[in-house]
């Protein structure tokens, strides 16, 4: 399977860091079967597309469960699309921790975006209080229980990132993050077939930066990378895609 490098800005870089950005890396395409995308803030989406080599890939943070009406502040699935935008993030944690999404709200924004051809980086993972807990397993299979109503699609991919490893520096081993991965295949294989499941690019999250993505990606069911920190700056960021 491909390898998904994707970069999470998050509320970060200015208009003249992302001309910076883009100016170091625009010359610089991935290797064969690999995939580099950027999700930059909702109003900086356009300019990254006029600026960014056409390899790279631009999508959102996040896209409303609606397609219009009195949603202030909302981003639309369908205007995302009409200005170009290729993919979304759905449910990361800091939706879902800071604005009280629900994995009700993240099954309907997936459904809307998948409905407005975008593609769906549906976003799970557990808290350290519910590692601790021992409950991984079951917090991520609650989180992707709405795959199976929803059905399989070429243009779901699913991101496991434990919380705890999100922007702290930890990062999950590569066997901690491998049997979450091998779990979240195996809950696919279940609830659609098992060719469905195993073309499914399932990237991990929290703390991936050039030193660590290696050991990551050598697992069998670690299909690429979801990048926060790491991705602002443009010679880690090429460096994870080129590896
Ligand atoms: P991080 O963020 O790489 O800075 O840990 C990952 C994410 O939030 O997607």
């Amino acid at each position: 399977m491909d390898t998904y490098i994707v970069g999470n800005w998050k509320m970060n870089q200015n208009l003249s860091e992302i001309k910076s950005f883009f100016t170091e890396i625009n010359a610089i395409p991935p290797k064969a079967g690999v995939h580099a995308w950027i999700a930059p803030q909702t109003m900086h989406l356009q300019h990254c597309l006029k600026t960014a080599s056409v390899f790279l890939k631009i999508g959102s943070q996040n896209s409303s469960e609606h397609i219009n009406g009195a949603f202030t502040g909302e981003s639309s699935p369908t205007a995302l699309k009409e200005l170009g935008a290729y993919f979304t993030l759905v449910g990361h944690s800091e939706r879902r921790s800071i604005y009280g999404e629900t994995n009700e709200t993240v099954a309907a924004k997936t459904k809307t975006a998948l409905e407005n051809d975008l593609i769906a980086i549906v976003c799970v993972g557990e808290t350290l209080k519910q590692r601790e807990a021992n409950q991984t397993l079951q917090v991520v299979e609650s989180q992707i229980a709405f795959l199976k109503e929803q059905g399989f699609s070429e243009k779901i991919l699913v991101a496991y990132e434990p919380v705890w490893a999100i922007g702290t520096g930890l990062t999950a081993s590569p066997e901690q993050a491998e049997e979450v991965h091998a779990f979240i295949r195996k809950t696919l294989a279940d609830m659609w077939t098992e060719e469905q499941a195993a073309q499914t690019p399932l990237l991990y999250g929290g703390s991936v930066k050039p030193e660590n993505v290696n050991e990551l990606l050598a697992q069998s069911n670690i299909n690429g990378a979801l990048v926060g920190g790491a991705s602002l700056i443009a010679s880690k960021f090429k460096q994870l895609y080129q590896l």
